[in-house]
């Protein structure tokens, strides 16, 4: 007779595997996580077990302030090196104590059993039983004396944000990123068509808005090739380009293809442009799925050179990617404010040669997933105030579902992760994005 219990071993290792990478070697989860399914042992996991790990090791990222600040309470002292992964067993024991209602025996019992099978942390079993019955015994009082944004935002994102964007957005930013995203979808034709087929909400901005997905694949027209994965904000920068059907638009870093699929199914001529050839096969198995057409090319864009000048380019940047840690936890814990340094420069030279490709005329949308003005205004305005041969055109709120809180006193496009959050349109956030429109003179 199996326990009950003993079922979700393999579960709750797994998770504390991939836990330990991404915390101490820097990995990034989604990559962990997609090798692992393909080629690892989460090939053998049935797809109910996969969600439960990527649940446990997400909600750890996600609430690593409040565990650790939980843990240390009873710690008397850290684990001494060599103790293998007996850190990461106490995290993903207590997240299931103070957040995922697993029922404490059980959790504790997992924690206790995969440390006995780890043979550096198998000396700390009796440390981690005893750290996890004191939290389980507590967890009321510890959550109501936490101070969960604070504690789960790194102090330096915390300060940029509250630089650049105040204290109090700043606190709503951190609020927003507690909690698991939703589902949205780009529809390839009238998103209205799919409302009740998804169960989903029309946003103004035309995304379709799921509350919760199962299995992506399992969905209806997924198959078809009705739609795709899209965060509502991410939606915008694409369409920003005005119209574009049957007009030549170079997608300059375009994997995994969300913008191309936009751009081919509104008509457009693309040429969908990336440095990375790994992340261009998912591009061609997009558009294939979707059966929309795009000349895919292997390139880099702060040198590619077309044949003819395209009237429209899309520059969807590499970045920190700090808009999307609602979707990736794992961001603050693998970047630093190093990453910068190399980024920024990189951006900026894309969008030089973005602008030199550009005929008179010619639409350029720049945009990033980043929240910080770095990645985003700051290269707008120092664009403008250099000298280059382009001007702004204004993003008006109107062609954004309306939603004026999204635009800039200068006319750019700045969502926030607690835009869509409060009040009647409480809809469950956004992506940070900024993008910028220009017209080459
Ligand atoms: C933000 S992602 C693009 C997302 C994509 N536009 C979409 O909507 O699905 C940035 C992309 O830039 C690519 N990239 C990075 N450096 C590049 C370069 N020098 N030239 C072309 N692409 C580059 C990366 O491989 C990555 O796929």
């Amino acid at each position: 007779v199996v326990h009950k219990e003993q079922l979700g071993l393999p579960a709750r290792r797994a998770a504390v595997r991939l836990l330990y990478q991404v915390l101490r070697e820097g990995k990034s989860f989604d990559d962990l996580f997609d090798h692992d399914c393909e080629h690892g042992l989460l090939r053998s996991f049935a797809l109910r077990d996969r969600a439960l790990v990527r649940k446990l090791t997400a909600t750890t990222l996600r609430r690593h302030g409040q565990l650790v600040d939980a843990i240390d309470r009873y710690l008397k002292k850290p684990f001494p090196k060599g103790s293998g992964a007996a850190r990461e067993i106490l995290l993903i024991g207590a997240v299931q104590l103070l957040f995922l209602d697993t029922p404490p025996h059980a959790a504790i019992d997992l924690a206790v059993r995969s440390a006995d099978l780890d043979r550096k942390a198998r000396g700390f079993k009796g440390v981690i039983n005893a750290v996890l019955r004191r939290v389980s015994e507590n967890a009321d009082t510890i959550l109501a004396q936490q101070d969960a944004v604070n504690l789960n935002t790194a102090p330096w994102l915390m300060q940029r944000w509250t630089r650049t964007y105040g204290a109090d957005t700043a606190r709503q930013i951190g609020e927003a990123h507690l909690h698991e995203p939703s589902l949205d979808i780009t529809t390839k034709g009238p998103p209205e068509e799919w409302i009740e087929q998804l169960q989903a909400t029309l946003l103004a901005t035309g995304s379709l808005r799921l509350a919760s997905a199962g299995r992506i694949a399992d969905l209806p027209g997924f198959d078809d090739g009705a739609w795709w994965v899209q965060d509502a904000a991410a939606a915008l920068p694409a369409r920003l380009l005005g119209d574009t059907a049957g007009r030549s638009v170079l997608d300059m870093c375009a994997a995994p293809g969300g913008k191309t699929a936009q751009l081919a199914s509104a008509g457009a001529i693309v040429t969908a442009l990336d440095i990375s050839a790994a992340r261009l096969k998912l591009v061609r198995e997009n558009l294939t799925r979707l059966g929309l057409e795009a000349t895919v090319v292997d390139a880099d864009a702060s040198r590619f050179q077309p044949a003819t000048p395209p009237q429209f380019i899309l520059l969807d940047a590499p970045c920190s990617a700090t808009g999307t840690i609602r979707r990736h936890p794992d961001i603050p814990h693998i970047k630093e404010e190093g990453v910068f340094a190399e980024l920024v420069p990189l951006q900026r030279r894309m969008l030089d040669h973005a602008v030199s490709l550009l005929p008179t005329g010619g639409v350029l949308v720049f945009c990033t997933c980043s929240l910080e003005p770095e990645e985003g205004e700051q290269h707008i305005a120092s664009l403008l105030a250099d000298g280059a041969p382009v001007s702004r055109r204004p993003i008006d709120a109107s062609e954004v579902g309306g939603l004026g809180e999204l635009i800039t006193s200068a006319g750019d496009l700045r969502t926030l992760p607690c835009h869509l959050m409060h009040g009647e349109a409480a809809l469950g956030g956004l992506d940070g994005f900024f993008a910028a429109r220009l017209v080459k003179h």
